[in-house]
């Protein structure tokens, strides 16, 4: 309904008749032929998008000779799929891998595992509501990636790290024995956009997890999971022998210690014998890890593999590290304290490295570890919940933003050099609670749908997931579904105008960092401290990371680095992450750093004015709850945005002494 809990899977009747007829002639059956859980679940899916969609359900076999339908299966598994097969050659599909295609009439969906055949059908579903023509019917499918992970941020008492979206959805309490129906429709909606592992609980990791009873309530999640193909892997607390087994040390060289997390991960599959793995935040933010016992990261994460080898499952180890080093530069810890590493790692360690160097900012260049890291299969981490990005209330389309990492060239001479070519696969951090549209504010949906769409295809323009995700949220309606992606479209670089621009970082607020604060300089340590992060002066602004400076530049592929070294070139949008410049610095385009400062902001403001009229427009396009819910967060983003104006020019003129530029609207 208008509540947005089925988010894109509305399956809505298709209101043109001539178009809802032709899809029930051309889909009056579907003959399945599947045998595991997920190939069920892959039918049950059809069978009730389809009825939805098309006002009838589908019958179970061709009910007259001529009739068209759809036929399902693994390769072998029906004669009209071998026909097929003899005369058109189908790759191999792997694992998940599926093949759609239109044969005399009829619609066939192939796999090779019946995984496949739970993408298949939400493709096909997708192609439906979008209007597709299913005469022409094509495709092979296979994801690029063999990990396409959620991370929960949630914690066992019901809270989220940075969720705004309301409480965890996993009722701990209640489980194993009570399954919420949400956790059945959050698997669905998983593997609807082809995610197929989950981490539930905080990387700020809770040991109790580990203990007999919650991890039957794990098992029980796991087992709703299973049929939608979706691994279920937990947060490892380094410190877990100690805190929950009782032993002296964590420390991963000690016999005691390797034994325990061997008979853990021999308990947890006694108990989940798909269990995806461990995610470690170690030695980062006050977290336990193998350093506080003089051992590296490599030998700390090595005891928690060689305990799950023998099961299958892997550790996650986050690269997200940065100490208290006055005077250092948090750009380059996670590259200087890894790169040592790479090579040292067991087979079934993998790396999580945030897109950026620092944390999530609205515009990062990508993390220098990407390129360097040759030995280490590497998993890129996104973060779907807007932490710095307005959190709950804006609108931003996350897909700008991770589709410019994606499209990163870190080997500008060479073919295959974009970030997407390094990894292994994508974790998102979830942006998911309680909210009854899930995601709080109704356009994170969008950004789930993306990391999910990006995770499988990470070479999709983030144009084409805008559209899609407008059409199947919002219906057919050319003017809705044209105008909705343009307001996506808008609304990233519009936030980084209004927060960050050119280069600007780590200026919100402390702690919550939501609103600005670059004047903030009071915490113990430089790195929390927003002002550290521009050092803004009477004379100049911004970051030294070239030789003169932090010498972070050099962490790149000199190839790479190239395009940032001088300021005169360096794209603006990075400027100030890589050089420090008086404010009078002419930009390109002849204005000074200054008022280019100012005008980015009044930009970004005038941007979200033009979102506003965009959706303004929709009024009686759109149903009025949904219609209204957007409106309203707009009109908080729209504040919002002259709030980072006003407060960051303020700030900014008072210290540089100059006048607020023409053409900005001065702060009152
Ligand atoms: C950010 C965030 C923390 C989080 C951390 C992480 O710093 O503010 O809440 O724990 O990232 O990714 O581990």
């Amino acid at each position: 309904g208008a509540d947005g809990y089925q988010l894109w899977l509305r399956h809505r009747l298709i209101e043109d008749p001539t178009a809802r007829q032709q899809y029930q002639r051309a889909l009056s059956f579907v003959d399945a032929a599947v045998q595991g859980p997920t190939g069920n679940s892959a039918v049950r899916e059809l069978r009730s998008g389809l009825t939805n969609l098309l006002g009838t359900a589908p019958a179970t076999s061709p009910a007259k000779k001529r009739s068209q339908g759809i036929y399902l299966g693994l390769r072998q598994s029906s004669s009209r799929i071998r026909q097929y097969l003899q005369s058109n050659a189908v790759e191999d599909l792997g694992p998940e891998g599926y093949h759609l295609a239109s044969y005399q009439g009829d619609v066939l969906l192939i796999a090779d595992q019946e995984q496949g055949l739970l993408y298949g059908v939400f493709d096909l579903l997708r192609a439906i509501q979008t209007g597709e023509d299913l005469t022409n019917l094509q495709r092979t499918e296979r994801p690029a990636y063999q990990y396409r992970i959620l991370n929960h941020w949630d914690n066992l008492d019901g809270t989220v790290e940075r969720g705004y979206a309301g409480f965890s959805i996993w009722n701990w309490h209640q489980l194993p024995e009570f399954i919420d129906q949400r956790y059945v429709d959050y698997a669905r909606a998983c593997a609807s956009v082809g995610i197929n592992g989950t981490v539930v609980t905080n990387v700020n990791a809770n040991s109790l997890v580990f203990r007999a009873d919650y991890l039957e309530k794990a098992a029980a999640l796991a087992d709703v999971f299973r049929p939608y193909g979706i691994k279920l892997y937990l947060t490892a607390r380094f410190s877990s022998p100690v805190e929950l087994g009782g032993l002296p040390t964590a420390d991963p060289l000690d016999p005691q210690v390797i034994a325990w997390w061997k008979s853990k991960a021999a308990e947890i599959y006694a108990r989940i014998p798909d269990f995806g793995g461990f995610v470690v935040k170690a030695n980062s933010e006050g977290q336990p890890g193998p350093r506080e016992y003089g051992r590296s990261h490599a030998e700390g994460a090595n005891v928690l593999a060689d305990a799950l080898a023998p099961h299958g499952g892997i550790v996650v180890w986050r690269a997200f590290v940065y100490t208290d080093k006055a005077g250092g530069d948090r750009f380059r810890e996670a590259y200087d304290e890894f790169t040592p590493l790479d090579g040292a790692f067991r087979k079934n360690v993998l790396l999580q490295i945030k897109n950026g160097p620092i944390d999530f900012q609205p515009r990062e260049p990508v993390s220098p570890l990407f390129a360097a890291m040759p030995q280490t299969p590497l998993l890129l981490e996104f973060q779907i919940t807007k932490e710095y990005l307005g959190q709950g209330t804006h609108l931003v389309g996350m897909a700008s933003l991770y589709t410019e990492v994606l499209g990163t060239d870190l080997a500008p001479n060479q073919a295959g050099g974009e970030i997407r070519e390094y990894i292994t696969g994508m974790a998102g951090v979830s942006n998911i609670g309680t909210a009854r549209n899930w995601t709080g504010n109704l356009f994170g949906q969008a950004d789930w749908y993306a990391f999910g769409r990006l995770s499988w295809g990470p070479e999709l323009p983030a144009n084409t997931i805008f559209r899609e995700w407008a059409k199947l949220t919002f219906g057919p309606d050319p003017t809705v579904v044209t105008t909705v992606t343009e307001l996506l479209e808008k609304s990233y670089p519009a936030c980084v105008n209004y927060m960050t621009p050119l280069g600007l970082h780590h200026i919100m607020a402390t702690g919550h960092h939501y609103g600005p604060g670059p004047w903030i300089d009071d915490l113990e340590r430089d790195d929390w401290n927003p002002y550290y992060y521009h050092g803004a002066t009477r004379d100049s602004v911004g970051f030294d990371r070239k030789a003169s400076g932090s010498k972070a530049l050099a962490q790149y592929p000199a190839e790479f680095a190239r395009q940032f070294l001088d300021p005169t070139t360096c794209p603006p949008e990075f400027l100030l992450w890589f050089h420090r410049l008086p404010w009078t610095f002419a930009l390109p385009n002849g204005n000074s750093l200054w008022q280019e400062l100012g005008l980015s902001y009044q930009r970004g403001v005038d941007q979200v004015a033009e979102m506003q009229t965009l959706w303004a427009s929709l009024e009686n396009r759109v149903d009025r709850e949904r219609h209204l819910h957007v409106s309203q967060h707009l009109a908080i983003q729209a504040k919002e945005a002259r709030w980072w104006r006003d407060a960051c020019l303020a700030y900014f003129s008072a210290v540089s002494g100059l006048p607020i530029p023409a053409g900005v609207t001065p702060p009152k």
